[in-house]
């Protein structure tokens, strides 16, 4: 019974990292799609977010592999365990599939802002990784320690770019209300959303996978 609850809840882990980083390097095809649009000569940053989007979805297929291994599918939960999406969703007001690209290219306010909330992301991201590494349970899944071990590696190298770029840029440090965004949604992942999908019987499998269509390969779609 112990060992069932311990596996769920690797798996509920699991199924909330594999959506995240899909929406990760989904969200940052808009990034790319904004500055190729206004900021085509800045090749230096251009390079750092096309790599942070290789890495995102290195990690993507990283997850997805575990689960293949297991032969099971990751739990189908939804844009409500997405950090990205609950972010912009404040900030911005919409969900990230509905933010005019556009825009963003044309004001350097709301680019600012999709820069801040990706720092913010990233560096959530990667102080979580600490904590995680040294839970209990986690630390019985070696495939899973394997796979936390090589994001945790990779994290820092994805949010100094946008760092680097809003100081070039005078873009401005994370507002408060960015920052409180953040905490509150990091807060209701870890002590409500994650606890519900674990208490949760109807929760089900998902049928597909997230890139199911798309260009299959580790490099993916640019922009
Ligand atoms: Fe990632
Ligand atoms: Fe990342």
């Amino acid at each position: 019974m112990l060992k069932r609850v311990e596996r769920r809840f690797l798996d509920v882990l699991a199924s909330i990292y594999i959506y995240n980083e899909y929406r990760g390097y989904s969200s940052i095809d808009r990034v790319l799609k904004s500055m190729k649009a206004r900021h085509s000569s800045e090749h230096w940053f251009i390079e750092a977010v096309e790599k942070h989007r290789r890495d995102e979805r290195k990690h993507y297929l990283m997850f997805k592999k575990y689960f293949i291994d297991q032969g099971r599918m990751p739990f189908a939960v939804d844009s409500s365990c997405g950090h990205i999406d609950r972010l912009i969703r404040l900030t911005f007001g919409c969900g990230i599939d509905d933010l005019d690209t556009d825009a963003v290219s044309r004001s350097d306010d709301l680019f600012f802002r999709l820069c801040r909330i990706i720092m913010i992301t990233e560096i959530r991201g990667m102080n979580q990784l600490d904590i995680l590494l040294e839970d209990r349970l986690v630390r019985g899944d070696p495939a899973l320690v394997k796979i936390f071990k090589v994001i945790q590696k990779d994290e820092p190298s994805h949010w100094t770019p946008y760092r680097d770029w809003l100081e070039k840029k005078n873009g401005g440090d994370p507002r408060w209300n960015e920052l409180a965004a953040d905490w509150a949604v990091h807060k209701s992942l870890v002590f409500w959303k994650v606890p519900s999908l674990l208490l949760s019987p109807g929760l089900k499998r998902r049928s597909g996978w997230h890139d199911d269509g798309e260009d299959q390969s580790i490099m993916g779609r640019a922009a």
